[in-house]
């Protein structure tokens, strides 16, 4: 198969952790014989510094050419103070509008080797294996009006949350299909308590779970009482499936539940191109650590397993994506791991974690 990949290495620790990834892709590519083919562009804070803008649109025409990209991280601290449009995250939300990958998957599973990590006691957490499904083009991140304003001399910041039953209803039709896989139980976050947004988004999830997925139990949770639950028996949850902003919050909160937000991978998917192969931007949820950039220290964990998530959503590649899952285990288990999964001995290094994945496989 041919593996059309756009590489965004982005910012900080962004640059090491997608280096190891590419070579894990490189590796799976060899032993199974696939054609990769890649391309590199720029994203963030290093592309405002080489061009000026956060999303060139050199960038945008790579992206929309592949098939998948695999990004690293963006955010810089020199663009704190930054107007929003000449930040480094203004970037990633460029990307992910042009295209269009309104599902943002954010697996929380726990490792055996990595139990203590947890901050949660082992019994508690042993077993989860969650998987967040955000929305990711819509809602409070891209609704309008927006802005800071001055009225009657009194400063003013607006932002909108808004969502239409079509947005609603691709998402869910994401996460319900997911739990077809998986245990067949979605748990729908939302605050229909207070907001509008949030009842058209319980009223179109109930229905379209009630007429295309009769085999999936979907239950509503108000997002406050999910944030509770997560930490109180996360074993519970399946599917959990939430608005934008929302999943934002829930999603860090689910990522420290497994020991290390090193860890964890996402893939946010959009669109079947004629290719067959599904839109998708694949990320690890850890930020761009600008404190340990460039040190060889970072867990590229995170970045090898989103290229595995590449595998499996853009490509179809489940068996692929099952070696390289399986490299990851047996690298775990052998403790040859990086300082914030507190090895027993001298940490790993970033080159040396990913040579033990590719070595693995
Ligand atoms: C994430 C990040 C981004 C988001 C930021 C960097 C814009 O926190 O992917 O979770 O809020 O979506
Ligand atoms: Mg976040």
């Amino acid at each position: 198969m041919n593996l059309n990949v756009l590489i965004l290495p982005g910012d900080g620790i962004g640059t090491e952790v997608t280096r190891e990834a590419v070579r894990v892709l490189e590796r799976v590519a060899g032993k199974f014989k696939h054609k990769l083919v890649l391309k590199e562009g720029l994203l963030g804070g290093i592309a405002i510094h080489k061009t000026g803008t956060p999303f060139p649109a050199e960038t945008e025409r790579l992206a929309v050419q592949v098939d998948a990209t695999l990004m690293g991280a963006v955010g810089l601290p020199e663009f704190d103070n930054a107007p929003p449009d000449k930040r480094p995250e203004k970037g990633l939300l460029g990307i992910r509008q042009t295209l269009g990958v309104y599902a943002n998957l954010r697996p929380v599973r726990t490792y055996r080797a990595l139990i203590d990590s947890s901050p949660l006691k082992n019994e508690r957490v042993e077993g989860t294996d969650m998987i967040i499904v955000r929305e990711l083009t819509g809602g409070i991140y891209y609704g309008t009006p927006r802005g800071i304003t001055t009225d009657n001399g009194q400063e003013r910041g607006t932002n909108t949350m808004t969502y239409t039953r079509s947005e609603i209803e691709r998402v869910t039709r994401m996460a319900l299909t997911l739990a077809q896989n998986r245990r067949k139980h979605v748990t729908s976050v939302d605050k229909s308590n207070v907001l509008e947004t949030s009842q058209l988004w319980r009223k179109v999830v109930t229905e379209v779970a009630a007429k295309e997925f009769p085999d999936v139990t979907v239950e509503h949770m108000l997002v406050d009482n999910c944030a509770m639950q997560l930490v109180l028996n996360p074993k519970r949850f399946d599917v959990v499936l939430t608005e934008n902003m929302f999943g934002d919050i829930l999603s860090d909160e689910g990522a420290v539940l497994a020991g290390s937000i090193g860890m964890l991978p996402s893939a946010s998917i959009g669109d079947q191109l004629a290719s067959g192969a599904w839109v998708g931007l694949y990320e690890p949820v850890h930020g761009s650590a600008p404190d340990i950039a460039g040190q060889d220290k970072a867990n590229p964990l995170g970045a090898i397993g989103s290229a595995a998530a590449m595998l499996e959503y853009s490509f179809g590649l489940k068996e692929e994506a099952a070696a390289v899952s399986a490299a990851m285990e047996k690298v775990l288990n052998s403790g040859n791991v990086t300082a914030d999964l507190r090895p027993q001995g001298k940490p790993a290094t970033t080159s040396e974690v990913g040579q033990a994945v590719c070595d693995a496989i």
